[in-house]
Formats: C-alpha cells, structure tokens, sequence
C-alpha cells in the first residue's frame, strides 16, 4: 500500500521503516528539513538498536523515502498515519497544534482519499477534532479516521513494532476497519493479535495502558520507601508480589522512578482529561507525586552517604532515562544530577549514549569517557541507568580510584554481597544498607 507518514520521531521513523520492512512503499516527512536530510543520507536521528541498518536498508529496497515537503508525501498515499508530538502544555494537558496542522496539510493535499491514522498519544476526543478540521479544510471532504495506538518501547522499538503484543485500531467504520487489516495483514498473518474498537476507546486504551505502568512503578517506589523503614528487601516484596500471575513481576523496579517522554506526560494527560470530563482521578496526581519523591530518595541517600554535599564530588553512572536510548527528555538521571549539583555538589557523569544530550540539557555536569574515569577522585558513584555494562564494572577497580568508597544504586543492580566484598560500603534503593566490614577494632590487652 502507499503509506504517508507524519513526523520522523521516536513513534514515526519506527512507524515508516517498519511499514517499508513489511512490504508498503512509505514516503515521510518532518518539518525539520535537517533531519530529513540526515535520514535520506541513511543516518538516523536519535540512538535505537538497528534502526539505521534497517533505515539504510529500506532506502536501499526503493520502499522508503523521506521529504520535508509534507504535500509531496501525502499526495499519494492511501494511509496517513501522524506521528507528531503531542507534548504537554504548562497545565498537564497534551499540545495538539502538530496534529491540527497535520489534517490540515492533508485535508489540503491528499488526493486518493486515504484513511488517516490517529497514532500519536492523544486525548480520547481529538479524533472528533480531527475529522472536523479535515472536514473545514477541505472545504467539505468527509475523511475517515481511525485511531491505532503505538505501544512500541524505546531500547526494542522496532521489534515491538514488527511483533507487536496487540495492534489496536479504532474505527467507526467498515471502510476504515478493512483498509487496516491490509496494511497489518503481514504482521497478523504471523499471529499478531488485532483488536478492534471504537475510536474513544482505542484513545483511552493507550493513555491507560501507560498510566497504569507509571502506577506500578509508583506503587514498587512507595514498597521501597516502606521497606527501608521496616528494614524489608523491596526486591524480594516485588518478586512475591510479582509471582502470582494475577500481578506479574514486570514494571515493579523500585528504583528512580520512571522517565522518557511517554509516562510523564501521559499520567498527567489522561488525570486532565478526567477532570475536563467532570471526573477526579487524584490517583494519578499521586503516581506523579510518588515518582518525584523517587529521585529526592536517593538524593538523600548521597547525603546520609556523605554528610555534606558541598564541593562533593558525585560520578554519575547513566544519564539516559533507560538503558538502551540516547533519548534524556524527563530522564529521572538528569533530574538528580541538577539535585546533586543544586545541593553544592560536582557531578562527573558517563552514559554509553546519552552524555552528549545530557550536556545541552544540563551544562554544569562533567563528562568523563568511561566509568572508572568518572569515578576517579569521586566521593561517591551513583548507579542511575541500568545499562548492562554498568552490572560487569569491576567494583575492586572501581573503589580504588574513588576518594570515599561509598556505592548508591539507584537502579538496584548490584549483588550487596559483591559491592561489600569490593569493600565499598552500599547504599541500595529500598534494601537494607550495608556498610562495609569494618576492620576488626586491636584489642586491649585484658586477657578473657
Ligand atoms: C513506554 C511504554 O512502555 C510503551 O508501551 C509505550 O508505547 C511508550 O511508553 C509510549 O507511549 O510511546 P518507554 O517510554 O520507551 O515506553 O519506556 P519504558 O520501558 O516503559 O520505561 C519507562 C520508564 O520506567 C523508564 O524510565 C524506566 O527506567 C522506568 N521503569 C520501568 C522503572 O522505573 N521500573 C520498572 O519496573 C520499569
């Protein structure tokens, strides 16, 4: 089929090079006319694990081309999926204005047509505005809208994207269900699921699959903050909790918290579209709330760890909001690097793929190259990105670059065993801290 795709971020580049990978010939577009120069040279924009030999390799099939003129990509298509931002305003709300301007460039352009898909995260409603706009536009074209959540995760995106658990699409009617079963066909065919709904439902589905992931984070993060008074192991309460399939053991890290650009906006889109439909959901106000108090708590333990943070030298391991992405928008990692440094404190950071981002967003932070540099001369090293390097660092070569040996695992990463054995004292996130064994104290001479 021919495939127009809207917006060349996280969700659209994945949407375009995937739909090219199953056999529809994809031509997308972004207003950043510098981006799209890098991807029709095959570079990609943005860190995710075989994107650009994918990319490249679709560019090479003829099956995918990029534009930044957005008539030119939608004159043909007989699918427009829009893949736009929908960052959140100053009052939680999600900011629609690239998906206003997206049906306007199609209510303007679009010749043969296409079904419109709705697959950015938005408000359950904006398909409603959407079918309006196109409809004014247009001057009285009637264009059919469906919606089709993306549930892709950065860090897997284009396998979730090419083995998704369900595809959900949002019609309200038969022309618009049967043009998507086509353009999915390959991927059903391999046994995905498609789950067929209204459009208000598919919209919610999204905002509450998401919320409710933040919510189990949350809830794993309050589990901590209660084991660390009980002198309970958060690890060991979320993997009962997690053994009984009716919980299930995944999104229940304590740690610091969630980040990235879906969770945060989405918990606070979806509790502003309840109260704009007239219903509180405080819950989702306290999800948010539980998530802050993540990163203050291990801030804090920096603190308990070192007494005063002024002039402190703090190593940073991890600066991305999760391993496996460039990606620092919301990264819970910054959000304590810009505690630690308003408290006084120096901090020396080193992220596989995310110091240079890092550094735009935050210039007071120090970059080191690796690990062991970043942790030369440190007082303290905080683990706050799981990347799998960080659990294979040799702890003994690690402490003895340090100035204080003091570990802060703000991921829970580590064997306690191990850090102690490495003779660092151990400072987890919801575990009992372990202090070093100190070295046994000479005896006085009194004979027993
Ligand atoms: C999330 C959803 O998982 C996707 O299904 C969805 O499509 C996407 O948002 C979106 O709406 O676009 P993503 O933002 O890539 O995907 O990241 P996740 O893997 O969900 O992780 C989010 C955050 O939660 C990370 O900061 C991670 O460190 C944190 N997390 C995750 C925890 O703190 N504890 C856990 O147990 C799991």
């Amino acid at each position: 089929m021919d495939v127009a795709v809207i917006g060349t971020g996280h969700v659209g580049l994945i949407t375009a090079v995937s739909m090219a990978t199953v056999g529809h010939r994809v031509v997308a577009t972004d207003i950043d006319a510098e981006k799209i120069g890098l991807l029709t040279r095959g570079d990609a924009p943005f860190y995710e694990p075989g994107l650009e030999e994918a990319l490249r390799s679709e560019l090479g099939s003829g099956r995918l081309r990029f534009t930044d003129d957005a008539a030119d990509a939608v004159g043909d298509a007989e699918v427009v999926f829009i893949c736009v931002g929908t960052p959140p305003r100053a009052d939680g709300e999600a900011n629609l204005i690239a998906m206003e301007r997206s049906a306007t460039v199609i209510a303007r352009h679009a010749s043969r047509d296409p079904v419109v898909v709705e697959k950015s995260t938005v408000p359950a409603g904006t398909a409603d505005r959407l079918r309006t706009t196109l409809l004014r536009e247009s001057g009285g074209r009637v264009f059919e809208v469906v919606s089709n959540p993306e549930f892709l995760r950065e860090g897997t995106a284009l396998a979730d994207s090419l083995h998704p658990d369900r595809i959900v699409v949002g019609a309200e009617s038969d022309r618009g269900r049967a043009v998507l079963r086509r353009l999915y066909q390959p991927l059903t065919d391999r046994g995905c699921s498609l789950m067929e709904t209204d459009i208000p439902t598919a919209e919610l589905a999204k905002h509450a699959s998401n919320a409710f992931l933040a919510l189990k984070i949350s809830f794993a993060n309050a589990l901590a903050r209660i084991s660390e008074r009980a002198g309970a192991d958060v690890t060991a309460v979320v993997d009962v909790m997690g053994a009984d399939p009716r919980i299930g053991r995944a999104f229940l890290s304590a740690g610091l918290g969630y980040g990235g650009f879906c969770f945060p906006k989405d918990v606070a889109a979806l509790e502003r579209l309840a109260a704009r439909l007239g219903y509180e959901f405080p819950l989702l106000r306290e999800v948010a709330k539980l998530n802050d108090e993540a990163v203050d708590a291990v801030a804090r333990k920096v603190e308990e760890a070192l007494w005063n943070l002024d002039g402190k030298r703090v190593a940073l391991l991890g600066l991305a909001f999760k391993p496996g992405t460039d990606d620092v928008r919301f990264s819970p990692a910054l959000a304590l690097a810009r505690t630690l440094i308003s408290a006084g404190a120096v901090v020396v950071a080193f992220d596989p793929r995310a110091a240079a981002g890092a550094k735009d967003e935050l210039p007071d932070l120090e970059i080191a190259p690796d690990a062991y540099e970043a942790a030369t001369g440190a007082h303290c090293v905080v683990l706050a990105t799981e990347w799998e390097e960080f659990r294979n660092l040799d702890l003994v070569r690690l402490r003895s670059v340090m100035a204080y040996p003091v570990l802060v695992d703000g991921r829970n990463v580590f064997d306690p065993v191990d850090v102690v054995a490495a003779g660092l004292a151990y400072y987890p996130t919801g575990r009992p801290v372990r202090l070093q064994t100190a070295k046994p104290e000479a005896r006085s001479g009194i004979a027993s």
